[in-house]
């Protein structure tokens, strides 16, 4: 555990109040790590105890600008002023979706929840209520949220949450193509994220071939493509993950990083799957508030105005090279992988995560916030000295690994 004091007393207490302390996926990933923040402002944060890092998680995603972007707040304070959960939505439902249309070319309409649970969970439903079949073909391994049907955890869950799905291999067309004859003509959706980002693994960037046949598929059977694009969305292209690949999926799922952090997730679907999404029953006591929507408008017109995507994109690709040089300068084998935004460092050999452990905690010493098991994320915020600052720590942890390894 961190020995920082008030990090430690919030565990105490936690331990008391909260099962396990803490639950799900900012559980602290590491004895070194702390488990409570204070803030953020930029590419900087801080935890409990004031200490400062480098932003490499990004609150696991959503926060895409940086902390506290101006024009974001700014708009998130104008709608506070007015209203956020009301007896019905504000304007600026109807402004964001318009702009989600204009922006993803896919997408006829836009529908809002929360999560990206909800919205994975919708299109689901959607397909289903629209083609009046059952099944839904997932990656075996892929995470799409933490509800009963696709928790990776069996704990709690009965078979009959996963009697519906089929599962194929991520990139294997001809695992696609057998899933989907089992499933015959109770096939309603193919459910797939832009790359291959499961925990744990080294990442897969898409095949162009794998995707286009997936549209193929679902367009000979009648069955919804669904694109999972809730951990990609808005930070790999300003669009669908997808466009720069060609396909189009029928229905896509977001979150994360459309509201640069606020509680805001959206499915957007095309003309042959607005029935389906009319007739089905969704919604939440908190998903049509206003604030989150007003700093979604702001967050994608920032993004287009800011060149956020390019921006991140560079940031990423030095960080990249800086990261490979290092491990080459520290003769140790490593494989860093996925788009350079969302990066994935493993090393050769590494059993149980042990080496990328030692690294994550020596970084997160030198002041960068990574992560050992799960993807990193990087912002548009993040200037040249929080790069510098960055690959410092990235230079001491392989350092730490060398010393670990003995030699
Ligand atoms: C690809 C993908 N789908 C769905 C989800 C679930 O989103 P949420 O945690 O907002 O429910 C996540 C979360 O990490 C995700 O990465």
């Amino acid at each position: 555990m961190s020995d920082q004091p008030a990090d430690r007393r919030l565990r105490e207490r936690a331990k008391a109040v909260i099962p396990g302390g803490m639950y799900g996926h900012q559980a602290a990933p590491g004895a070194a790590y702390p488990q409570f923040m204070r803030g953020g402002r930029g590419a900087r944060i801080w935890d409990v105890d004031g200490t400062e890092y480098v932003d490499l998680m990004c609150s696991y995603g959503p926060v895409v600008l940086g902390h506290q972007h101006p024009r974001v707040e700014a708009a998130a304070a104008e709608q506070a002023r007015l209203g956020d959960c009301q007896n019905g939505p504000g304007p600026v439902m109807v402004d964001l979706a318009e702009l989600l249309v204009a922006t993803v070319r896919h997408a006829d309409w836009a529908m809002f929840a929360k999560n990206g649970t909800d919205a994975a969970t919708m299109c689901c439903t959607i397909a289903r209520a629209q083609t009046g079949r059952s099944k839904v073909l997932v990656a075996r391994g892929a995470y799409h949220g933490a509800a009963p049907w696709c928790t990776p955890r069996p704990a709690g869950v009965t078979a009959a949450d996963h009697a519906n799905l089929g599962y194929y291999t991520f990139n294997d067309l001809a695992s696609v193509r057998k899933a989907a004859a089992e499933a015959g003509h109770d096939l309603a959706a193919i459910l797939v994220s832009p790359f291959k980002h499961d925990a744990g693994y080294d990442q897969e960037l898409v095949d162009p071939a794998f995707a286009g046949g997936l549209r193929a598929l679902c367009d000979s059977k009648g069955a919804a493509l669904i694109l999972d694009d809730v951990r990609c969305g808005f930070r790999l292209h300003l669009g669908s993950s997808w466009e720069p690949v060609g396909v189009d999926p029928d229905l896509s799922a977001w979150s994360k990083a459309i509201a640069n952090g606020r509680a805001l997730a959206a499915v957007l679907g095309n003309d042959a799957f607005r029935d389906g999404a009319k007739d089905i029953f969704v919604t939440g006591s908190f998903w049509f508030s206003a604030v989150p929507m007003a700093a979604a408008v702001a967050t994608i017109g920032a993004i287009r105005e800011e060149n956020a995507v390019e921006a991140m994109r560079r940031t990423g690709e030095a960080l990249r090279d800086g990261i490979l040089d290092q491990a080459r300068s520290w003769d140790l084998a490593v494989r860093y992988t996925g788009p350079p935004v969302m990066p994935y460092l493993t090393f050769a050999g590494d059993q149980d995560h042990e080496l990328a452990s030692v690294f994550a905690a020596q970084a997160l010493r030198g002041g960068a916030y990574l992560h050992p098991r799960h993807n990193w994320f990087v912002s548009a915020a993040m200037t040249g000295d929080d790069l510098a600052l960055a690959l410092e720590a990235t230079d001491q942890a392989f350092a730490a690994v060398r010393k670990h390894l003995g030699q």
